[in-house]
């Protein structure tokens, strides 16, 4: 399988699935709260129909956004999806708007990962995710549903969601982890013996909030006087960041407009020096 685009550094997902490093986060295109419909539908479609354009073949979704929105909407607006990889994921149940319970009863991940599929109106899931290790379930029970979904060819490849290394290195006995999506950006710096741990095994690295909900992308940060030198906003110099950090970094900046997007994506082709990441690096430290 393979998405290249010259223009952009790829990855292989799985050492199979080869996706374009900046993908897109499809979370922000539902309801306030996580919940139900967009405010403005029309403008969430046009970004997704976006995507393909600007060269994005990675999407991150979830059956939790919406509930079933997200996937609903990515599948109206871009079924069939040509090279492009959506990426799904289950483990919370939704109770409400902002209301998030890990949920990882094994028939339940199981059920999840085949509605998905059929909500996506795919045979098989290219990566699926377990959002979260539920805590009131054993661990080894939520990782043998993975294998079963695996096995079964429900999904193709598996990742996981918020864990720690010795997460990572316990799901590894029971199936192949090819990638982690953990909270990570200039501001979050938390798992970053996560991400030395996926750089060093080749696991594909998520990080979520990768513009800490969009206050990177507001002016009055260290980030603006290395946006100014590049012509680019502070954003856009917050992903590329990212980029440089690891080869198995793949940031998915959500939006719900197009004008948001364009400008995210633009953040490729940013190519910082050395001593700018090492200076965004120290000055952003200090934020945590
Ligand atoms: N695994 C997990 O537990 C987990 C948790 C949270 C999220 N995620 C995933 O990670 C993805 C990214 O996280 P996120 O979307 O929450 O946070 P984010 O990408 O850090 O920031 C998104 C926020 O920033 C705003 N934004 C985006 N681009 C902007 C721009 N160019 N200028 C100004 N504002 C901009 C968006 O508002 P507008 O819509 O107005 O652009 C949105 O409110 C999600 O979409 C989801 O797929 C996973």
């Amino acid at each position: 399988m393979s998405n290249t685009n010259p223009k952009f550094d790829t990855f292989k997902i799985g050492g199979e699935i080869e996706v374009n490093r900046l993908g897109f986060g499809a979370m922000r295109l539902t309801g306030d709260g996580i919940w139900g419909e967009p405010t403005d539908r029309e403008e969430a479609i046009r970004t997704l129909k976006r995507l393909p354009e600007l060269g994005v073949n990675f999407i991150d979704t979830a059956d939790s956004y919406g509930p079933d929105v997200s996937e609903q909407l990515i599948r109206e607006a871009l079924y069939p999806y040509g090279d492009m990889l959506i990426a799904t994921k289950a483990g919370l149940a939704r109770t409400g708007p902002d209301q998030w319970t890990p949920l990882g009863r094994p028939e339940y991940l199981i059920q999840q990962a085949n509605t998905s599929r059929r909500r996506l109106g795919v045979e098989q899931i290219g990566l699926w995710q377990l959002h979260r290790i539920d805590p009131t379930t054993p661990r080894d029970e939520q990782f043998g549903a993975i294998r079963r979904l695996l096995d079964s060819n429900v999904i193709r490849h598996a990742g996981l969601s918020e864990v720690s290394v010795a997460d990572i290195k316990a799901a590894s006995k029971v199936f192949k982890v090819a990638t982690v999506q953990n909270r990570y950006n200039l501001a979050d710096r938390s798992s970053e013996d996560v991400l030395d741990y996926c750089t060093e095994h080749q696991i594909g690295f998520i990080p979520w909030y990768p513009l800490s909900a969009g206050n990177l992308t507001r002016p009055g940060s260290p980030l603006d006087t290395v946006a100014k030198r590049h012509g680019a906003t502070p954003g856009q110099i917050a992903l590329a960041w990212l980029l440089k950090r690891s080869p198995v970094m793949l940031p998915i900046p959500g939006t719900s407009k197009v004008s948001h997007l364009e400008q995210n994506m633009g953040a490729h082709r940013i190519d910082l020096s050395d001593d700018e990441f090492t200076m965004l690096d120290t000055k952003t430290k200090a934020w945590e």
